[in-house]
C-alpha cells in the first residue's frame, strides 16, 4: 500500500494531537449538552472513533451512511442516504462528523435534511477541508487541517474501498487512478 503513495500529507502523530485539540473544544462547547455525535460512513469511522475518546464529556454516537461517490475521484453530484441514524434528533444538540470537506455536496445535502428533524443546534466537524474545491455555499465549524487540492488517502478515506487502514493520510499516486 505505501508503494502507492506519493507524499505524506499528515503523519499519525499530527493527527492525533490535532483530533485532541478538537476533542478538548468540543468538550467545552458542548459540556452539559449530551451532545449527539453523527458520522457520516465510510470515511469518518476512525476520526470518528479518535474524536469521541478525545471528548471527556457524556455523548452519543450514531452513523448515517451516504453515497455520492462511485468508485471515481469527484462527486457525481447526487447524495443518496443508505442508512439513516437510529434516533430522534428533535430538540438534541448534533454534531455531524466528516472525513473531508470537499465540493460540500454531501454535507449541504445532509444539514438540510437533518435541519428538518429541528435538532437543538447543528454543527459540522470535519478533520480535513479543501477549500479551493467548494462549490456549494457550507462551512465546518471545526477544522482539523485545511488541505490542497489532491486526491488523498489513509485514516479512514479510500479510494475504491482501498486504504482506509493507513494509519497516516497521505497523497496518491496519479498513476493508480488514472
Ligand atoms: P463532497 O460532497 O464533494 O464534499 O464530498 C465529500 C466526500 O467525498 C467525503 O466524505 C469523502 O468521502 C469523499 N472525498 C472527497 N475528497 C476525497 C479525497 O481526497 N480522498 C478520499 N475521499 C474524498
Ligand atoms: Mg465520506
Amino acid at each position: 500500500m505505501d508503494s502507492d503513495i506519493e507524499s505524506i500529507a499528515f503523519t499519525e502523530e499530527q493527527i492525533a494531537a490535532k483530533v485532541r485539540e478538537l476533542g478538548k473544544e468540543l468538550s467545552v462547547k458542548y459540556a452539559d449538552k449530551f451532545p449527539l455525535f453523527v458520522g457520516i460512513l465510510k470515511g469518518s469511522f476512525v476520526f470518528m472513533s479518535d474524536l469521541v475518546r478525545a471528548v471527556d464529556i457524556p455523548c452519543e454516537v450514531d452513523f448515517m451512511a451516504v453515497s455520492s461517490y462511485g468508485s471515481g475521484t469527484s462527486t457525481t453530484g447526487r447524495v443518496n442516504i443508505l442508512k439513516d441514524l437510529g434516533c430522534n434528533i428533535e430538540g438534541r444538540h448534533v454534531v455531524i462528523v466528516e472525513d473531508v470537506l470537499d465540493s460540500g455536496v454531501t454535507l449541504s445535502y445532509l444539514k438540510k435534511c437533518l435541519l428538518l428533524r429541528k435538532p437543538a443546534s447543528l454543527e459540522i466537524c470535519t478533520l480535513l477541508d479543501k477549500p479551493a474545491r467548494r462549490k456549494v455555499d457550507i462551512h465546518s465549524n471545526y477544522v482539523g487541517f485545511e488541505c490542497p487540492d489532491a486526491f488523498i488517502v489513509g485514516y479512514g478515506l479510500d479510494y475504491s474501498e482501498k486504504y482506509r487502514n493507513l494509519p497516516y493520510i497521505g497523497v496518491l499516486k496519479p498513476e493508480v487512478y488514472e
